[in-house]
């Protein structure tokens, strides 16, 4: 018996080993941790259940015989991250470069499927050199295989995607399905092909870290969520970001009151926030000093919060239950809607949506941004995403106007009419088609040329318009709050929402402007 122990726990450590320390050394060099030093930060002491440690690769081309390392490149399993389940997957750099063998891809997909039979998310971590060149079309397929898992288990448990080196090829194709990517700064990137490729076809000279590094998708593409200095923030942030999701979409988000186990109190007055939004309407103000001021402990967690930065994503607590918080931002481009704020927020309600997230939306919008770049880029189609995510949600919809509600903006941005449940508008909101002066000068073409006239006409249009009167007379928002009470109210529609039940019509799927 005793030898047949030792045989095991010799066979482990082979395993644990990798591709040998010289290997291991490499990646420690270049700042990276191993692929099972990630898995322990990220779990709890102790919870992680390994599965699949002696499956090896069936290559046998290119002396791939004789070359086999027990677990081919990624340890898998499950654990708890502060006590609640996730399944995960971390690819093993030492290991072929962490290239995806069948037997790799085989490896993944069964902590997938298992968490789709359990209801509980997977992680995730990707540091891989893409397709085991050596196997062929048999790691393509392998590839495959996950990319369908990725789908079918989409809006079922959380999928999180950690880039913690490269990924290149089809390879960022099983990421992209996921619901958030994460980057590590200087040490992941992200590219369909690489420089070499890019240098030969388009003539484009440009690094690694240009063409997909993490500045890159987290500022220009939005391929990206948030970018972290290096491994260890990376994983840290990505236990907070756990705690505020749902194990799967049955289950509703987890409550989480403060350290001190009673937390913020509900009724908790902000009268700063009386004196937010500045006298003069063209004046921005930073609208993450309001979601701050309202949220639990002032907690926001923001994501992708150096990408449209018009608007802003992110979650956050309510007297300890998560909210999805989506707010335009006064501070960049006056707050309007444009391509990619629009794709940016949509996305976002969509995964709160799936998720039982309720979804609290800030609103302080001039109007979708003019011009011929936005309409040739498609703001019709894009911007209709936005319009589309709020109106399938069926989560409870908190609205508050803190100033302008212009426009189609105004009908996009969570409105009563796409099914707002609760809508709140501060005393100085501003809810009409447009501003006063772009109104009048349309409304009354006829006194161009006479000022005088003309600013009497605004000053009757701003009387008219500019406050949330108009709309409070048709319903269209329930009530005008002191934004002191902003959390207060907040609070109490969620209590009232708690038990919400609203289903959409049974269909296979609708159609969103893609
Ligand atoms: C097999 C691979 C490999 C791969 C790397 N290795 N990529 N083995 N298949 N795809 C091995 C190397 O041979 C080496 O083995 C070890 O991993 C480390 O690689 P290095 O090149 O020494 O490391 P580094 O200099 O850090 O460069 C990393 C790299 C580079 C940038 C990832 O290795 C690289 O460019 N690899 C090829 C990437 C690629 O073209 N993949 C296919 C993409 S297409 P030893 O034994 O020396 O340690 C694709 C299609 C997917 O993925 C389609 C899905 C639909």
């Amino acid at each position: 018996m005793k030898e047949i122990l030792e045989d095991l726990e010799r066979r482990r450590e082979q395993a644990r080993q990798g591709g040998g320390q010289k290997r291991i050394d490499a990646q420690h060099k270049k700042g990276k941790l191993t692929a099972r030093e990630r898995i322990e930060l990220l779990l709890d002491d102790d919870t992680f259940e390994e599965w699949d440690m002696f499956v090896e690769h069936r290559s046998t081309d290119f002396g791939m015989a004789e070359q086999k390392i027990p677990g081919d490149g990624v340890v898998t399993g499950y654990g708890m991250i502060n006590g609640r389940l996730v399944f995960v997957f971390s690819q093993d750099f030492t290991v072929f470069g962490g290239a995806l063998s069948e037997a790799h891809a085989e490896k993944i997909c069964k902590v997938m499927d298992q968490a789709m039979k359990v209801g509980a998310p997977v992680i995730g971590l990707n540091d891989s050199g893409g397709a085991r060149i050596q196997e062929g079309v048999a790691s393509l397929g392998g590839y495959a295989d996950v990319f369908q898992r990725n789908v079918m288990a989409s809006g079922v448990v959380p999928q999180i995607s950690m880039i913690m080196g490269p990924c290149a090829g089809g390879a960022v194709y099983s990421p992209a399905m996921t619901d958030f990517i994460f980057m590590v700064k200087d040490s992941s990137y992200m590219f369909v092909t690489g420089p070499e490729v890019v240098k030969t076809v388009t003539h484009e000279s440009v690094t690694a870290e240009e063409l997909g590094g993490a500045v890159t998708h987290t500022t220009r593409s939005g391929v990206a969520d948030m970018a972290f200095e290096n491994d260890v923030e990376a994983l840290m942030m990505l236990r907070r970001l756990y705690n505020y999701l749902p194990l799967n979409n049955r289950e509703k988000p987890p409550v989480r009151l403060g350290n001190d186990g009673k937390g913020d109190p509900a009724d908790r007055a902000d009268p700063s926030l009386d004196t937010l939004v500045p006298d003069n309407p063209n004046k921005p103000y930073d609208m993450k000093e309001l979601i701050v001021k309202v949220v639990d402990d002032g907690d926001f967690f923001e994501l992708q919060p150096d990408y449209a930065k018009n608007i802003v994503i992110g979650f956050a607590r309510m007297e300890g239950q998560t909210v999805g918080i989506v707010a335009n931002q006064p501070l960049v481009l006056a707050g309007c809607l444009d391509i990619r704020s629009s794709i940016k927020a949509a996305r976002f309600v969509r995964f709160c949506d799936a998720f039982n997230i309720p979804v609290v939306t800030f609103v302080d919008v001039p109007g979708f941004m003019p011009g011929t770049s936005q309409e040739y880029g498609g703001i019709i189609k894009h911007g209709a995403k936005l319009l589309y995510a709020y109106a399938e949600c069926t989560v409870p919809k908190i609205t508050v106007i803190t100033r302008k509600a212009y426009g189609g903006a105004y009908d996009v941005m969570a409105s009563k009419h796409l099914r707002g449940d609760v809508n709140l508008a501060w005393p100085r909101a501003e809810i009409a088609v447009m501003g006063a002066k772009g109104a009048v000068e349309i409304i009354f073409r006829e006194d161009k040329n006479d000022p005088e006239k003309l600013a009497a006409r605004e000053a009757e249009y701003k009387a008219r318009f500019a406050n949330p009167f108009v709309a409070g007379a048709r319903g269209y928002i329930d009530d005008v709050i002191l934004p002191s009470e902003t959390r207060k109210r907040i609070c109490r529609s969620l209590v009232m929402l708690r038990e919400k039940k609203l289903e959409n019509p049974w269909r296979k799927h609708g159609n969103i402007p893609l």
